[in-house]
């Protein structure tokens, strides 16, 4: 093999975020940009000379492009064999099944998750460990110092082009390059997990369900899954042909973006269960006939009704949620008898719990629902919990989740986020709130005693590593949470969300629209931030 060391200069601001490096397309387009990060990862993982590393990703603009570069560079680093998915496809979750499956020393992740793709957007890249979850802080750390003092990086001196479209092996130096299906390893996973017979049951019923994909990378998963194996009907899937700018969309499954679903749902011809998934296939919205279910509620409802899955049949072994994710799952916990944990935001806390075996179920108030099966959050593992339950219950989505607050309370849960405003204005607002720590402690706010406020800070029971400042927290005594916590995926300024929690035990409360139910909260935090004053908003780019 003939390689180069290609002599470069380090590029400003490769500091990879929660999930990766996300960028605009055109700034990974620069000569050497994805080279100088991919060496820095390369160079901070450890020995993998003779190892496997696993490529692909969600098929998003320029997705082909640094899948052969990456190839290039694996094969001049030492790598002995790569995986990459048929096309360069695989979906976030099938990234992490595959590398656990085939005991790869780690893989890239290309996507930068929801956010748009095409030439003038986003691109994104991640690392994940052997284990198949997304790197620690500490490998993330030393990437990031890497990228700073970079000065060459490997590739082969002449480009080999691999042709990903067609299953097949083939060799490049002592580097083996296999195109793999996709989807197979994933879908068997899933296989070994669900009640296949009594979902394909309930989808032959006259149940009736909707899947978006929003022509991102789920699309392939769902048809084989949904409709090969389960036999959902053809006009179940929409937007299932992955594009690669995701047809102009925002393929991120909420209430604002998966529009073209809502509207489906709340119809007067609403399928009985609505579902969606995002760029990346990771996150997951569950919807019912006229009925949306909040991530956390849907947490906490998959944690009550575990049973009924065959691969949790046994039980749970715990549950995690990200701080911001509403506390319905520790409700759930403590009447399981189980622990519940609190992590900082972003999947990497979870698969220290995991891996220790402390926890089977995780989520994020974000969408992001998962399990040990893998170390991501898994979109459509999620569909098909709720396809299970929704099997062995025999009511609907809307019954389930109102008999679930009848028996544990409803916890009324909001985030507002206030999307691409100037840096300057989050740090101001989030400072302002900072020099009043002192004054709110005890004292009444939005009718409620404050409890105590504080920056959020996680020790990790496994490996005892401390992450300080993720997110503010101002605690009510009556179990209410106001947060404010600065978003570390954007590409564009800061965005500073806003969660909002309050808990009501009493059934014939349960009822109102979250908005309302929290309308003193939000009032509350707009008071004690000046959010809209400091950024001249005067309302939330999202609500979820
Ligand atoms: C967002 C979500 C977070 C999730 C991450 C990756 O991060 O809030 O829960 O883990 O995307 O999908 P944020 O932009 O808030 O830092
Ligand atoms: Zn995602």
């Amino acid at each position: 093999m003939n390689i180069n060391n290609q002599s470069t200069t380090a590029f400003e601001g490769q500091k990879p975020g929660t999930s990766g490096l996300r960028k605009k397309v055109k700034v990974f387009q620069q000569p050497g940009y994805l080279e100088n990060f991919v060496q820095s990862v390369f160079d901070s993982i450890g020995d993998f000379q003779g190892q496997t590393l696993v490529v692909g990703g969600d098929g998003r603009y320029f997705n082909a492009e640094a899948i052969q570069i990456i190839i290039n560079m694996a094969a001049a680093n030492g790598f002995s064999r790569v995986l990459v998915g048929q096309d360069g496809i695989l979906s976030t979750p099938a990234a992490s099944c595959i590398i656990r499956k085939h005991h790869a020393f780690g893989g890239l992740i290309l996507s930068a998750s929801h956010n748009p793709a095409g030439p003038d957007e986003d691109f994104g890249i991640k690392y994940n460990i052997g284990n198949g979850g997304p790197a620690p802080e500490k490998i993330t750390d030393a990437i990031y110092a890497k990228t700073q003092t970079i000065s060459s990086y490997k590739i082969l001196k002449s480009s080999v082009q691999v042709d990903l479209s067609k299953i097949a092996i083939s060799q490049i130096g002592a580097m083996s390059v296999e195109v793999i299906d996709s989807v197979s390893d994933y879908a068997e996973l899933m296989q070994s997990l669900f009640d296949f017979p009594a979902i394909r049951a309930l989808l032959a019923s006259d149940f009736r369900m909707c899947f978006d994909a929003m022509h991102a990378v789920t699309g392939s998963y769902a048809k084989v899954i949904l409709q090969d194996m389960l036999g959902a009907a053809d006009d179940s899937l929409i937007n299932c042909i992955p594009l690669e700018d995701f047809g102009g969309g925002h393929p991120d499954p909420n209430l604002t973006y998966a529009k073209e679903l809502v509207d489906i749902v709340y119809s007067n011809h609403a399928p009985d269960f609505g579902a969606a998934s995002d760029g990346d296939g990771d996150r997951n919205m569950i919807l019912g006939k006229h009925f949306f279910v909040t991530p956390s509620d849907s947490l906490a409802i998959m944690a009550a009704n575990a049973k009924a899955v065959p691969a949790y049949k046994d039980g749970i072994a715990g549950i995690a949620r990200s701080m911001p994710t509403s506390s319905a799952a520790d409700r759930v916990a403590k009447a399981l008898g189980l622990d519940c944990y609190e992590t900082p935001t972003g999947w990497k806390f979870f698969g220290n719990l995991m891996d220790a075996n402390k926890v089977t179920l995780c989520g994020e108030e974000s969408f992001g629902t998962g399990s040990n099966h893998v170390r991501e959050k898994d979109g459509l593992w999620a569909v098909l919990f709720w396809l299970n339950i929704l099997a062995v219950r025999g009511e609907s989505v809307e019954h389930i989740v109102t008999e679930h607050w009848k028996e544990f309370g409803r916890n009324y849960y909001s985030r507002h986020d206030y999307e691409a405003v100037p840096t300057d204005a989050a740090n101001q607002v989030m400072q302002h709130i900072r020099d009043q720590f002192e004054s709110l402690q005890g004292s009444m706010l939005a009718g409620r005693k404050v409890q105590t406020c504080d920056d959020f800070s996680y020790t990790d029971p496994i490996d005892q590593s401390v992450s300080s400042n993720q997110g503010i927290r101002i605690l009510f005594e009556d179990g209410s949470r106001i947060i404010f916590r600065l978003s570390g995926t954007g590409t564009e300024g800061a965005t500073i969300r806003l969660y909002l929690e309050s808990f009501e035990p009493d059934t014939n409360k349960q009822n109102m629209d979250a908005q309302d139910a929290l309308a003193e909260l939000i009032e509350a935090s707009e008071s004690i931030s000046k959010l809209q004053h400091f950024t001249n908003r005067d309302k939330p780019t999202v609500i979820t």
